[in-house]
């Protein structure tokens, strides 16, 4: 049987096979945290262990680090949280027209219940506009959200200018991590977003868990309401397997990021070159090299980019549109079309995003696989 190939690596990572061994370990620490007899002081210790080990490599205190149940749960918690606080009097939220519907859609909900909305544009090659935002700030702006590191594209985002504005003209950042978190080094001393998240399943860990980080001395209206667990923000008994070995996850990935790094952009390379020589039609999505490594977005223009991964599908190569739950022909990308993108070319759009596993060998299979499914 044929290898398959798996090219959708922003979307999911397998979990690493260090970190299911640790899971699968952490199902034995069976106490509940939140009990003081020795289970439960075991479990608890084992949590905010996890909890060190995660904020050490940010460079902040512990203390700051909430875990959720993911991404999604930990966008609304601050987007929802930070507007129940301090959006009372200041009522103008700035929101980048190319975030993940996790945030796209909790703002859209903060604007129908009477919230100011300024959606943020994008440049042709995905970056949020600067200037733009900068002209937008008004005196009510109490909130921007903007994303470091766009899914489709890979596109880096300046998010150090924006806390910097944001810092200026005291308003709050919340900065949607969870593209970015273990594909680059991020030092919160340079960057001082409000809140921030992050989802282990983008990092080789396990799916459901995420967490956010919550600068000192801000406060989150609750939006779910239980017991005292994750300081009241997202109460519920912590799911402490996941939890450990989503710690573990992020500290495997930043073990050897720069090499790492380089290595998936070579075969990002590689990969780009064969494809542009197969198919002079090739548009490349964004920028080359303001991109994260491992992605590349392209536009197969003349082609329908569904064709083309059902094709590739049926090969064993796996990569995606790009958003998840959308066919290119009805409800094309927001992000696509943010950029100017003509329907002919998001139309052709394939998002290629490699990973650990992705290894130098698989590249003729992948491009002999897109050869077929462009005949
Ligand atoms: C940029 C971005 N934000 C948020 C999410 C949601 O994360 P989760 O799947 O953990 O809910 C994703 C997942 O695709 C994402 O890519």
């Amino acid at each position: 049987m044929k290898k398959e190939v798996y090219l959708d690596y922003n979307s999911t990572t397998p979990i690493d096979p260090r970190v299911k061994e640790k899971y699968l370990e952490a199902l034995e620490i069976f106490g509940n945290p939140s009990n003081v007899y020795k289970y439960g002081r075991d479990a608890k210790k084992q949590l905010e262990q996890s909890r060190k080990t995660i904020a050490e490599i940010f460079n902040v205190d512990k203390n700051t680090i909430i875990f959720t149940c993911g991404g999604t749960m930990a966008n609304n918690i601050s987007i929802f949280g930070l507007s129940k606080v301090y959006g009372k009097e200041k009522r103008h939220i700035i929101c980048s027209m190319i975030e993940h519907p996790s945030c796209l859609n909790t703002v859209r909900e903060l604007e129908r219940s009477g919230y100011k909305v300024t959606y943020l544009p994008v440049d042709r090659y995905g970056v949020v506009r600067l200037d733009i935002l900068e002209k937008s700030i008004t005196s009510e702006t109490f909130l921007i959200v903007c994303m470091a590191v766009n899914n489709e594209t890979g596109s880096i985002q300046p998010i150090e200018e924006i806390a910097k504005l944001a810092r200026e003209k005291n308003i709050l950042f919340h900065c949607d991590s969870v593209q970015v978190v273990g594909k680059e080094k991020i030092n919160l001393d340079n960057v001082e977003v409000t809140t921030f998240s992050a989802s282990a399943h983008k990092f080789y860990g396990p799916k459901g868990v995420g967490f956010l980080y919550l600068r000192e001395g801000v406060k989150l209206g609750p939006i779910i309401f239980g017991g005292h667990q994750e300081r009241e923000i997202f109460p519920g008994t912590e799911n402490l397997p996941s939890i450990i070995s989503m710690a573990y996850a992020l500290e495997l990935s930043y073990l050897n990021i720069e090499e790492e790094k380089k290595r998936e952009y070579k075969i990002k390379n590689m990969i780009y070159e064969n494809l542009i020589n197969m198919y002079p039609n090739l548009k490349l999505n964004g920028s080359f090299d303001k991109c994260v490594a491992n992605t590349l977005n392209v536009s197969f223009v003349g082609k329908l980019n569904t064709e083309i991964i059902n094709k590739l599908d049926n090969l064993g190569v796996y990569a995606g549109t790009g958003s998840a739950c959308k066919t290119s022909e009805d409800t094309p990308s927001h992000v696509l079309l943010a950029m100017g993108l003509s329907k002919i070319e998001y139309q052709g759009a394939v998002r290629i995003s490699i990973g650990r596993f992705t290894k130098e060998e698989d590249v003729p299979e992948i491009i002999e696989a897109f050869r077929e499914a462009l005949k």
